[in-house]
């Protein structure tokens, strides 16, 4: 950070010197975060906003600076064009809430005016952080079931999924949003890097190809009612319907496919035999299948059952044609 000249204090001060926080401020109470939520409270209660002043942060928080804010005029709520933005409006006090004293008196260790900050190692509780977010976009969130969903029940904010001071959110950014998502979730980090997997690491397709991670309607947060109507989207000739099915199918892909990636070959939990045999114990316990033949065909269950996903052929029912 380059500390700017003292006008730029003044300018700080003059802007926010007057909020009546600063006093406040003094009252050490043990628990810090509690006392944060509560003086954030008592701002929200009394509306206590104070009128634009992007310019005055960007006069320490400039690209040069080391907690630069300009970033967020690469996007939406940067861009004062866009109607309901935060820089149309309250700019960055928007998110930020009032910031009061902060100007006069950002450094860490002395007394600081409370502001809503974001992320891990904000002392701001993630319910309140996420309701600044909820306050323009609870209509989206209450369509989709936000606050039922897994990721708000377990306490993930917004903010630890989308980034503001960004060129590019990475949760729109086909290249970062499955990067960031395996952050927290290493077994599909690993799962992803297997043999085979769908073209997430390439970016051809995202975690949000199949999941909605806002919504709670679905198993799995998935884009669709259930895991086939998932697979389906994609995969069409599969969802047949076929003059023979093959039962395990119609119920549910992923009892023999992992979405995520398998060190077998067509994403396959387990390797054919195996795969097989886990339904089918002893195979051909009421049908006499010539010695040579199983030979032949080298013992594989799918060369002779080839059409593993059902069949429509008037012989089909042993999904061999
Ligand atoms: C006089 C310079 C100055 C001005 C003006 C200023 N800031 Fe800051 N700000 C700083 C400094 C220095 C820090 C780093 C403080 C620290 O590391 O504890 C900081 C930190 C921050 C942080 C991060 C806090 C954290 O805990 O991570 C936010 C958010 C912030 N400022 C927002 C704003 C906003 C919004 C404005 C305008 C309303 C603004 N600042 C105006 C100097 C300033
Ligand atoms: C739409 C909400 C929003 C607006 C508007 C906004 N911020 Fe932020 N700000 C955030 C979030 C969220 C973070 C946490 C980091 C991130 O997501 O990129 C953050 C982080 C910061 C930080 C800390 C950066 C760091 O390196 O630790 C500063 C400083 C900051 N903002 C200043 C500003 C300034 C100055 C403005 C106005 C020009 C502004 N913010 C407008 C949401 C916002
Ligand atoms: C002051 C209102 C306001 C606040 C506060 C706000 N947003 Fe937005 N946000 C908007 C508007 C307006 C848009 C553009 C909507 C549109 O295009 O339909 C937008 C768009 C977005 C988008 C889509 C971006 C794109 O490029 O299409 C995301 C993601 C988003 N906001 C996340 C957040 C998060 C996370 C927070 C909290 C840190 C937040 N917003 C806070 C008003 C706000
Ligand atoms: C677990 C990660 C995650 C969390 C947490 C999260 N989002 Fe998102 N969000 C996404 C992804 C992924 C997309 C892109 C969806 C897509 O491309 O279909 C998105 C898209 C959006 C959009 C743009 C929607 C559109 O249709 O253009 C908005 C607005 C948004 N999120 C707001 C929020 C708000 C507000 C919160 C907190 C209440 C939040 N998000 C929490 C991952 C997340
Ligand atoms: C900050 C950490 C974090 C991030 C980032 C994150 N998640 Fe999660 N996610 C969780 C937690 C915690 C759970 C609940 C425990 C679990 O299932 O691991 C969860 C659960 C899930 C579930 C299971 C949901 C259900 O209804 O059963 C899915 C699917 C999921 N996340 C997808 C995503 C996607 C897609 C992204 C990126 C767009 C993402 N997550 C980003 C923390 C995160
Ligand atoms: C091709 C579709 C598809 C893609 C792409 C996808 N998933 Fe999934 N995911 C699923 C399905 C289907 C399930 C439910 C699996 C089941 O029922 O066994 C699931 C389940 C999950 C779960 C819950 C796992 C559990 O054990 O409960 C998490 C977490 C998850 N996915 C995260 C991710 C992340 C992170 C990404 C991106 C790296 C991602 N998914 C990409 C289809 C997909
Ligand atoms: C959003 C589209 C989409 C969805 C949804 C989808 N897939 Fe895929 N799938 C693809 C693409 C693209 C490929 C790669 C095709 C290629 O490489 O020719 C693929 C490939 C596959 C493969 C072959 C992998 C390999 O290594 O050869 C299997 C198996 C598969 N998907 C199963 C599923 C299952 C099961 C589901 C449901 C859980 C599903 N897919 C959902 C798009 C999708
Ligand atoms: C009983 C186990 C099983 C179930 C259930 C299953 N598959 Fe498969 N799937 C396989 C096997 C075995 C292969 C490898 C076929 C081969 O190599 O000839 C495969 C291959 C695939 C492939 C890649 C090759 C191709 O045929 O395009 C896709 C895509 C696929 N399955 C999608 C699905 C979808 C979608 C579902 C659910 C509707 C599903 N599978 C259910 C066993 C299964
Ligand atoms: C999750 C369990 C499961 C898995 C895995 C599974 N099947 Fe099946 N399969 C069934 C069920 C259930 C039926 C229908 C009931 C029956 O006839 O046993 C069936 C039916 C069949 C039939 C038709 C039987 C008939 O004449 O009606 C064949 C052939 C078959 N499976 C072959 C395979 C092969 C080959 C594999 C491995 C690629 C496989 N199955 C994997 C559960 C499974
Ligand atoms: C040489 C070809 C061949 C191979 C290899 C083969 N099958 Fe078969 N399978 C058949 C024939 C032929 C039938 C009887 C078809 C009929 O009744 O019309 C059959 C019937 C079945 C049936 C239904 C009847 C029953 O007894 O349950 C199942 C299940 C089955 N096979 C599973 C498997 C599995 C699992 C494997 C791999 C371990 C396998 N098959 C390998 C040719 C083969």
């Amino acid at each position: 950070m380059k500390w700017k000249t003292p006008q730029w204090l003044w300018a700080g001060v003059l802007a926010f010197g007057l909020l009546p926080l600063a006093a406040q401020a003094a009252d050490q109470a043990p628990d810090a975060s509690a006392q944060i939520e509560a003086q954030l409270d008592k701002k929200f209660a009394e509306g206590k906003y104070s009128p634009k002043g992007a310019d005055t942060c960007l006069k320490c928080h400039d690209a040069e600076s080391d907690k630069p804010a300009t970033g967020i005029f690469h996007n939406v709520h940067g861009n004062n064009g866009v109607p309901g933005s935060p820089m149309s409006d309250l700019q960055c006090e928007a998110c930020h809430g009032p910031v009061g004293n902060h100007a006069r008196n950002p450094r860490k260790g002395q007394q600081r005016e409370p502001m809503i900050t974001f992320g891990k190692e904000s002392p701001v509780p993630v319910e309140k952080q996420n309701s600044v977010c909820l306050s323009c976009h609870s209509k989206e969130a209450d369509k989709m079931g936000w606050h039922a969903s897994t990721h708000a029940v377990e306490d993930v904010s917004c903010t630890s999924c989308h980034a503001l001071h960004v060129e590019k959110d990475p949760m729109l950014d086909e290249k970062k949003q499955a990067e960031t998502c395996v952050s927290c979730h290493p077994k599909e980090k690993s799962d992803l890097h297997k043999r085979s997997s769908h073209p997430i690491l390439n970016g051809d397709m995202q975690c949000s190809s199949c999941h909605n991670p806002h919504q709670s309607q679905n198993e799995a947060s998935l884009k669709q009612p259930t895991v086939n109507e998932n697979c389906y989207e994609c995969h069409a000739e599969k969802r047949g319907p076929f003059l023979w099915e093959h039962e395990p199918v119609t119920e549910d892909c992923a009892l023999c496919h992992n979405p995520h990636g398998s060190i077998n070959q067509s994403l396959l939990d387990k390797r054919v035999p195996q795969l097989c045999q886990e339904c089918h114990r002893v195979p051909h316990a009421n049908v006499q299948i010539p010695e040579g033949d199983l030979k032949a065909r080298g013992g594989s269950c799918l060369n002779c059952h080839n059409q593993i996903h059902g069949s429509n052929h008037p012989n089909g029912r042993a999904l061999r044609e």
